[in-house]
């Protein structure tokens, strides 16, 4: 890893570990990372299900429960917030110095509270804005950073759609003007023409504002578009890490290569499904012929079962 003054780093973890006690036992999510974030820079984290990526999203954000097991450092801006085996200085940088765009916004946004008083607490408690002219004014500038207008603050969460939802999430987790944004799965529940918008959407925010960025995803194929860094975890442990560019060209660890190809595959069935005459499982299928180039049809084998496959056919 590139050495760089230490003022200029704002995340830094030595072999850090979290785990969760479990009656007398602990599973360790995360066992032994060391990672280095500079400021104003980009890491994305990814993995697959499990693979300790939220675990560790969320101890940078400060926001560990209390049930967790933790051993090694994690500094955040200077704040020691993991030292040996305790949790020291989470609440002084959870919701001011980090804050986090949640995996599933609609959940996280109390269902009985409007969106301009959600964006009023926010303020409040955290900036200590209390004239409510200034209030409003800055409720309206971070929602039209978003590119949402006036009228979503007057609605209950229920009434957002999945891409308003997930837009206003990331103007609260601007309100408090974080150096760093931790952005958990931000487009999971988000439809393929809104998954583009939004990750442009975070990646241009936080160059524009010089908001250093954690991406936590499965999806290894939205990572060069908005982080540096990539890095790769399996089980809790740190695989790769390296820039993102070098990585997705040249990826130096087995599992990292099975992370792109099964983004290359996800890729091709996405384009086959669009243009591809015939049998839609065709890119994927081992045993595809030009025959299924051709649309094969629901056939009924007289055993009460029915497949689609020119295999079966003949
Ligand atoms: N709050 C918790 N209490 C107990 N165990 C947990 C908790 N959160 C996560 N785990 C466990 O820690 C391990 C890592 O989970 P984590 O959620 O960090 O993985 P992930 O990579 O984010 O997975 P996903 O892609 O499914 O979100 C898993 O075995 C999970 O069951
Ligand atoms: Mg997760």
């Amino acid at each position: 890893m590139v050495l760089v003054d230490r003022k200029e780093v704002v995340v830094e973890a030595e072999d850090l570990s979290l785990g969760y006690e479990d009656l007398d036992s602990v599973s360790w999510a995360v066992r032994n990372v060391c990672l280095r974030l500079a400021r104003g820079s980009s890491l994305c984290v990814v993995g697959e299900s499990g693979s300790g990526k939220s675990t560790l999203g969320n101890a940078i954000a400060g926001l560990l429960p209390p049930y967790v097991r933790v051993s090694g450092r994690l500094v955040i801006e200077g704040v020691e917030v993991i030292k040996g085996s305790s949790v020291v200085g989470a609440d002084r940088i959870r919701g001011r110095v980090v804050s986090k765009i949640p995996q599933n916004p609609a959940a996280s946004l109390n269902p009985y509270i409007r969106i301009e008083q959600i964006f009023r607490d926010v303020l409040r408690d955290v900036r200590g804005i209390r004239d409510k002219n200034v209030l409003r004014e800055e409720t309206l500038k971070l929602i039209s950073t978003v590119g949402l207008s006036e009228d979503v603050l007057y609605m209950y969460p229920h009434e957002l759609s999945g891409g308003m939802s997930q837009r206003v999430a990331i103007a609260l987790a601007l309100a408090p003007r974080p150096s760093i944004i931790v952005a958990d799965e931000p487009t999971s529940n988000l439809d393929a023409y809104l998954r583009g918008y939004i990750i442009r959407l975070i990646a241009d925010l936080s160059e524009k504002l010089k908001t250093s960025l954690v991406v936590i995803t499965h999806d290894i194929s939205i990572t060069e578009v908005v982080c540096r860094n990539v890095a790769v975890m399996f089980l809790g442990e740190l695989m790769e890490y390296g820039p993102t560019r070098d990585v997705l060209k040249e990826p130096l660890h087995p599992y990292t290569s099975e992370l792109i190809e099964a983004a290359e595959l996800r890729r091709t069935s996405q384009i086959s499904r669009k243009y591809v005459s015939g049998c839609v499982y065709y890119s994927r299928c081992p045993y595809a012929t030009s025959k299924c180039l051709e649309q094969p049809l629901l056939v009924k084998l007289g055993n009460e079962r029915e497949v689609k496959c020119w295999r079966k056919l003949y």
